[in-house]
């Protein structure tokens, strides 16, 4: 985690990976006269909220060669690439960017209320989807695990399109939630049931699921949502299930 009043930014390949985001634009190209250092690993800096009117996020089977938005970051994922965006001025052709960014020769399948500036896109090419976007006026609420996969499910029957658009699971499918243990691909939702279901501890844990048997690397991350999930406030459904009749 950062420390309070210090900033990161990353060093290396910023211009591959979001926008404006080249700590050497920022900082002298001067370096400590004794130890040879850079000023780009101390120097002060000040920082200012960015105000977008319009949050996006995509996942492409493909890197788009250019991605129109204010500010973007993207990184690769199981069978493409996501892109997190923030826009200044929501953009007024939403299938103009759709394009730039999943190509203009896709089939749509598409929601779009402009009252409350929300637009989601499945873009499919033959029967493949090839990416999908989500744009809002908020941070853009959507499983990113969920949608991520995706682009590996079997494919869809035309009359259901739709439901990659959803942002989440149908009805009966599991979320498994953000991987904390890659070396079982085991997420946090997973271990938030499980622990749900009584198996507090991290070794518990390790049993039902295998999380953090192997490398270990992840067990500081369970034990967090072991914590998370037993000093939580229970929803209002659980509530209700308590009050008696
Ligand atoms: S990441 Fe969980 S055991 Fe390695």
């Amino acid at each position: 985690r950062q420390q309070p009043g210090s900033v990161f930014v990353p060093m290396h390949w910023n211009d591959q990976y979001a926008s404006r985001a080249r700590v050497d634009v920022l900082v002298g190209a001067v370096v400590d006269p004794i130890s040879g250092q850079p000023a780009s690993k101390n120097v002060p800096v000040r920082i200012e909220r960015f105000v977008a009117a319009t949050y996006g996020f995509a996942v492409l089977r493909r890197k788009p060669a250019n991605i129109p938005a204010a500010y973007w970051a993207i990184a690769k994922c199981s069978g493409g690439w996501r892109l997190e965006m923030a826009f200044a001025v929501a953009p007024d052709d939403w299938a103009s960017l759709v394009g730039e960014l999943a190509g203009t020769d896709v089939q749509l399948a598409a929601y779009c209320d402009a009252e409350t500036g929300r637009y989601r896109f499945a873009c499919y090419e033959e029967d493949q989807l090839s990416g999908t976007v989500f744009l809002a006026p908020e941070p853009v609420a959507v499983s990113r695990d969920w949608a991520i996969a995706q682009l590996s499910a079997p494919n869809l029957a035309r009359g259901k399109r739709t439901s990659a658009i959803a942002g989440r699971p149908g009805k009966g499918a599991v979320d498994r939630g953000a991987t904390v243990c890659a070396c079982f691909g085991v997420g946090a939702n997973e271990i938030a049931s499980a622990v749900e279901r009584g198996c507090t501890t991290v070794s518990a844990i390790g049993e039902a699921l295998q999380a953090g048997t192997n490398c270990g690397s992840c067990r500081a991350e369970i034990r967090n949502i072991i914590e998370l999930q037993r000093t939580r406030a229970p929803t209002s459904a659980e509530r209700k299930l308590v009050v008696p009749a």
